[in-house]
């Protein structure tokens, strides 16, 4: 290995097999409780949790440590309100035909529609960005490497953590979300990546049939 300065590993956590087994199941257990939801109550949420939940999502791996995101946490109800105008827009124009018929299609199982409310009603919005620019220090203006596939990793551990908390989520996308960078006062170099709605469920939330079929094992992996 090329000279670096390096520190001994000193938090690794080896369990007996027996445990590490029972780990395993635990936390696919646990997971598998995890819903995309679109109707919340407005029950407020501490921002010492969001705070935990967004260190837990900046220790994910990143291509050369860039840590290329940024998130923004909305609770300010005037501010939620404009996401939700601005989202509005977009989605009308999404549902009326710009996402295509085979999209729509595909989108018709889970019932959504242009109406955002949850936008609003949720106590947090999280907006989360791409850094094209960036570097490993904040406000380094290199190049970053495997970007989105850094933040998918990263916003995986923040639902992950948000739903370890005892919250639910959705993963919203408004199409195109570009208004975001302007509400959120973020450089246009900066790409919105996922809008997440953070709070909890409302009393009477449901969730689609479709979204509970899950690809089985035998389906989604290979052993050779
Ligand atoms: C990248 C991505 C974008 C998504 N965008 C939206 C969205 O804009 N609106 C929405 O209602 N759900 C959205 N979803 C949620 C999916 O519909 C949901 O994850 C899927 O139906 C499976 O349901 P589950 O999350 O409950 O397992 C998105 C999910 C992902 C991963």
């Amino acid at each position: 290995m090329a000279e670096h300065a390096s520190v001994p590993l000193t938090d690794f956590i080896e369990y007996p097999a027996e445990e590490m087994q029972q780990r395993s199941d635990d936390f696919y257990q646990a997971i598998k409780r995890r819903h995309s939801v679109r109707s919340f109550s407005g029950r407020s949420v501490d921002r010492a949790v969001i705070e935990n939940c967004l260190r837990a999502a900046g220790t994910a791996p990143s291509g050369a440590n860039h840590q290329p995101w940024h998130f923004v946490a909305i609770s300010d109800p005037a501010v939620k309100k404009e996401v939700r105008e601005k989202a509005e827009l977009e989605e009308q124009q999404f549902y009326a035909g710009r996402a295509g018929e085979e999209w729509l299609n595909a989108l018709k199982p889970l019932g959504t529609d242009d109406q955002k409310p949850f936008l609003e009603t949720a106590p947090w919005l999280i907006a989360i960005f791409a850094q094209t620019v960036g570097g490993v220090e904040s406000g380094d203006s290199g190049k970053n490497y495997y970007v989105r596939e850094s933040v998918g990793i990263a916003t995986g551990f923040l639902i992950d953590a948000l739903h370890h908390s005892g919250l639910a989520t959705l993963t919203h996308t408004p199409k195109p979300m570009k208004f975001l960078n302007e509400i959120c006062n973020r450089d246009s170099t900066e790409r919105p990546y996922i809008l997440l709605v953070v709070g909890y469920p409302a009393d009477d939330a449901t969730i689609p049939v479709h979204a509970t079929k899950k690809k089985a094992l035998k389906e989604i992996a290979t052993f050779i």
